[in-house]
């Protein structure tokens, strides 16, 4: 059994492409940690990181590529997602839990990935982002 996995890959911004991966990390996780909580959770934030980095960063342009760091342990998670769009300023999104926002469908994914993961850090003016993850003991 593994006690350690490292991938460092470049994906093209293709939403199909990025759900093989998904599963197989959250996979991970699950014999990492043994735990399904935490392995959700890890689902969770790394769709929604990738989404963004598809959707809003490289705009669905399957030329451009996103470069995916990851390193999983059974103590943590650390995920370093970048893409090759304009970025964004992070500093000023508005909070989805606001009484207008609260209905609305969209403006989740950073506030999940905030809630989901230990520590998110945007760099590059928005272009990466990274996410740490440290397990609860089995
Ligand atoms: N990688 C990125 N590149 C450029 N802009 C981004 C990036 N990630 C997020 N954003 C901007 O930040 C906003 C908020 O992102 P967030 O994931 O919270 O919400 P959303 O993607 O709009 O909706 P949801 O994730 O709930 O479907 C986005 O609408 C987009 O403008
Ligand atoms: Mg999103």
């Amino acid at each position: 059994m593994p006690i350690s996995f490292t991938l460092d890959k470049n994906i093209p911004a293709d939403l199909k492409k990025i759900n093989p991966l998904i599963k197989s990390i959250a996979k991970k996780v699950m014999i990492l940690t043994k735990s399904e909580d935490e392995s959700f959770k890890i689902k969770l934030a790394l769709e929604e990181a990738l989404t963004n980095a598809i959707r809003h960063g490289n705009k669905f342009n399957p030329r451009l590529k996103i470069r995916v760091r990851i390193k999983l342990s059974s103590k943590k998670a650390l995920f370093d997602i970048c893409d090759q769009g304009q970025g964004f300023d992070y500093r000023k999104l508005p909070d989805p839990t606001a009484k207008d926002r609260l209905y609305k469908p969209s403006g989740r994914g950073v506030y999940l990935m905030r809630k989901l993961m230990d520590k998110v850090e945007f760099y590059q003016r928005g272009q990466g982002v990274r996410m740490e993850k440290c397990f609860s003991g089995q």
